[in-house]
């Protein structure tokens, strides 16, 4: 009976609590222990562990956010705070970590469970969840499909009133560093301009695309060098200003952390549930420090 430890750790993503039902149950069928580690990281550094069974993960399937909660730990950053980390893990005779977050949860990861440096000797497997689809290694995220989807019902309304009265939006979506929210909620919803901070985009572009009849949606990734929402209105105006260019009326909605909730897509779910199936399987055959992935639409392994 091996016993295997599961965090979420980072933003939260829709898609973990199905994610964490499948690890429980299916690693249950395994003949595994699971313990759940409450809090990301930190929990871990506060021993903040529990034994978990069927009934733990009783209707979540369908919830966002996630049960054994998150958090951006600092301490586990430093070398003190992973041999807590690590002690804790030890005590309880765990074997394993599953950690399921974005590319600062990875690197945790690698810093505790590194053969050269790290302070623990036990498996890790890392889980891609995050909205933001940035995770190296994998095509999918869990938690993206349901995040693009909110951004795109956002969209569709303001669609709505923007017809009916002539007015054109600027919409600012989630991704500090990463613009495939933007860029799949620009695309799905017909944005006149998807603005994204891989590339880097003029105003005088911007402004040149922009139509004249009807009303125009941009979508910007709160990342984009040209800044956020409410700044890049003030610099459409700016320029139509200085130019002679009629005014446009811009107005502003930032979606912020409404992508980050919601109940899961049917996608989010399944895909979460399989990339659980295959960490489980991971561990049991010896994997440490790999990554599920998806590519192609076949899971693999890849390294962390
Ligand atoms: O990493 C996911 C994400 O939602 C990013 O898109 C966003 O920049 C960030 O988290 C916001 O996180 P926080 O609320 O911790 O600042």
């Amino acid at each position: 009976m091996k016993k295997i430890a599961i965090m979420t750790s980072g933003g939260d993503s829709p898609g973990m609590n199905a994610h964490i039902r499948t690890l429980v149950r299916y690693g249950l069928s395994k003949r595994c222990q699971i313990y759940g580690i409450h809090g990301g990281y930190q929990g871990l550094i506060e021993n903040n562990l529990q034994e978990m069974n069927y009934d733990s993960v009783a209707n979540i399937i369908q919830r966002g956010g996630t049960i054994l909660k998150t958090s951006r730990s600092a301490e586990f950053m430093t070398a003190a705070g992973r041999v807590k980390a690590a002690n804790n893990l030890n005590a309880l005779g765990i074997k394993a970590l599953i950690c399921c977050g974005g590319d600062g949860s990875y690197a945790g990861l690698k810093a505790l469970a590194n053969p050269v440096d790290g302070q623990w000797q036990g498996q890790v497997i890392g889980t891609p969840g995050t909205i933001d689809n940035d995770v190296a290694g994998t095509d999918y995220t869990i938690g993206f499909d349901t995040a693009i989807n909110t951004g795109i019902a956002a969209v569709d309304k303001l669609r709505d009133t923007g017809d009916s009265h002539n007015l054109h939006f600027i919409v600012e979506v989630m991704g500090r560093h990463s613009g495939d929210i933007a860029t799949a909620v620009g695309i799905a919803s017909g944005a006149t301009c998807i603005l994204v901070p891989e590339t880097e985009s003029k105003i005088v572009d911007i402004v040149k695309a922009l139509k004249t009849k009807g009303h125009n949606i941009i979508v910007v990734a709160e990342g984009d060098e040209l800044g956020g929402a409410y700044e890049i209105a003030e610099k459409i105006n700016l320029h139509c200003k200085e130019k002679n260019i009629p005014l446009l009326n811009f107005r502003v909605c930032v979606l912020g952390h409404t992508q980050r909730g919601g109940s899961p897509t049917a996608r989010d779910r399944i895909l979460a549930h399989n990339m659980a199936i295959m960490a489980i399987d991971s561990i049991l055959t010896g994997a440490s420090l790999k990554s599920i992935a998806v590519q192609n639409d076949t899971l693999c392994l890849v390294d962390l």
